[in-house]
């Protein structure tokens, strides 16, 4: 028998050119134990319907197990003449079982219910593998957090010298995103858990097969309750290629950072050798490439989120064979993100941090001007007043070419009668960053409480 599903009302086959355009099996050969699996659970189906008699039923379910071992020890693959997975396996448990009980297993299915769930099923298994990996991006991060405490650096907005922070605080920064990533998938995989099986080609399935039945024997919650949804909605896919897109663009934020803080003219970090490579004509190079290969793979995963959405917006509902189109972005996607994340985590937790550099550069750029206007706020001074005080004492250091630090009580009054004594005692970046006391602020003590809340919600995930 091959592997095509269809026939009968046809004279001939298709043409070389159309099967060449329809076959899938080059990529959905990956779903084919996802198959198998719903194969089995809708082989439980058609027994508790009585359409396999109990015989029927035990022989059937071994012919799948040894299929499902077939398929594992690459013994059973695809040959060219399948047109898809499904068509397949479906050659492949006659092969097992003879074409007289094999030709029962699609009663009350169609390969639309049967790929919607499967994709289903795929994501859910691979998610959870993903969620994995990020978890160790975030524990590098909080690592590196927990090690450096205390470390000073500038912080930016606009890339430009804002004020002093600490660096933990800064690597915190990025992997709250990461959590909330975490977070996301597993929502996600709520609503990934509702099993369209028994949607059948769109109307449901008929034959009195429990569509619940299989959605239990598969693992899902329950099964979908509009049979036209189940076989057309692909959102579910969209919104994976969503946080799969997120993630990219959550790691590439942070690798441009460590881009930034392994230049010379920054130089506050330096990579480890075996996370960076040479270049071929510059012996001096050590190059940030896990760095470099995130932020490319940021735009191509958000490419694939982008390809789909255009592939769904304007389809009628229900089936259409553009849905077969759903599979390559997101397979993509997961597999880009099994080899980036491993690569990111090790370029973090092996990345050495130059506190004293950081420190010497933290002041720079008038860092500390809010320093001033926050003192005399404390002593009364509107803030307004005390912004353009602050402005004056950076006009006045910029012409003589020093820095805030550098002030002593002999420029103040130059400067303005409202500056007293007390802003000298504030104009370090240690105080600076211990000022800033509030919940989530950069001081040491906040910053500590920030890394065990990490931690714990981390860990609660
Ligand atoms: N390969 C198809 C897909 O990925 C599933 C098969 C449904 N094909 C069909 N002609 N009804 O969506």
């Amino acid at each position: 028998s091959t592997g095509r599903l269809w026939g009968g009302r046809f004279e001939g086959g298709p043409s070389e050119a159309m099967f060449a355009l329809s076959k899938s099996t080059q990529f959905d050969w990956r779903l084919a134990l996802h198959d198998i699996a719903g194969s089995r659970a809708h082989a439980g189906a058609l027994h508790a319907a009585g359409l396999l008699d109990d015989e029927q039923a035990r022989r059937m379910d071994e012919g799948l197990a040894e299929l499902a071992r077939r398929v594992s020890t690459g013994e059973f693959v695809a040959d060219p003449t399948d047109e898809d997975v499904h068509g397949a396996l479906e050659r492949g448990l006659k092969l097992i079982v003879g074409d007289e009980l094999g030709g029962r297993i699609r009663a009350g299915r169609s390969r639309n219910d049967q790929i919607a769930t499967l994709i289903r099923s795929y994501l859910r298994e691979e998610i959870r593998l993903i969620a994995q990996d990020v978890d160790a991006v975030v524990e590098a991060l909080s690592t590196q957090a927990e090690a450096n405490l205390g470390a000073v650096m500038p912080g930016r907005t606009h890339l430009q010298s804002a004020q002093p922070i600490l660096l933990s605080h800064h690597l915190l920064a990025h992997a709250w995103p990461l959590i909330r990533d975490v977070q996301r998938l597993r929502d996600l995989d709520v609503r990934l858990a509702v099993s369209p099986y028994g949607s059948a080609a769109l109307a449901g399935t008929s034959l009195g097969l429990s569509p619940e039945l299989v959605a239990a024997e598969l693992g899902f919650n329950s099964s979908v309750p509009n049979s036209i949804d189940g076989t057309a909605a692909r959102d579910l896919i969209s919104e994976a290629a969503f946080v799969l897109a997120q993630i990219g663009v959550d790691l590439s934020r942070l690798s441009e950072d460590v881009i930034l803080w392994c230049t010379a003219e920054f130089g506050f970090a330096t990579l480890h050798d075996s996370w960076s490579t040479g270049s071929s004509i510059m012996p001096q190079k050590k190059n940030p490439d896990v760095a470099e290969l995130a932020r490319g793979k940021a735009g191509r995963l958000i490419g694939n989120l982008a390809g789909l959405l255009a592939t769904l917006k304007g389809l009628p509902l229900a089936y259409n064979r553009d849905l077969q189109e759903d599979k390559e972005p997101v397979f993509d996607g997961i597999d880009q993100l099994h080899v980036l994340l491993p690569a990111v985590a090790g370029m973090v937790a092996t990345l050495t941090f130059h506190p004293d550099r950081m420190a010497e550069v933290a002041p720079r750029g008038f860092s500390l001007a809010t320093d001033i206007a926050d003192h005399l706020v404390r002593e009364g001074v509107p803030f307004a007043v005390a912004h353009e005080v602050a402005g004056e004492s950076v006009r006045y250091c910029e012409s003589r070419g020093i820095t805030l630090q550098d002030l002593t009580t002999e420029d103040l009054p130059a400067i303005s009668a409202q500056l007293d004594q007390g802003v000298l005692e504030v104009l370090t970046v240690e105080g600076s960053v211990a000022s800033r006391d509030g919940r989530g602020g950069t001081a040491p003590v906040r910053v500590a409480e920030q890394l065990q809340e990490l931690r714990s919600v981390a860990s609660g995930l």
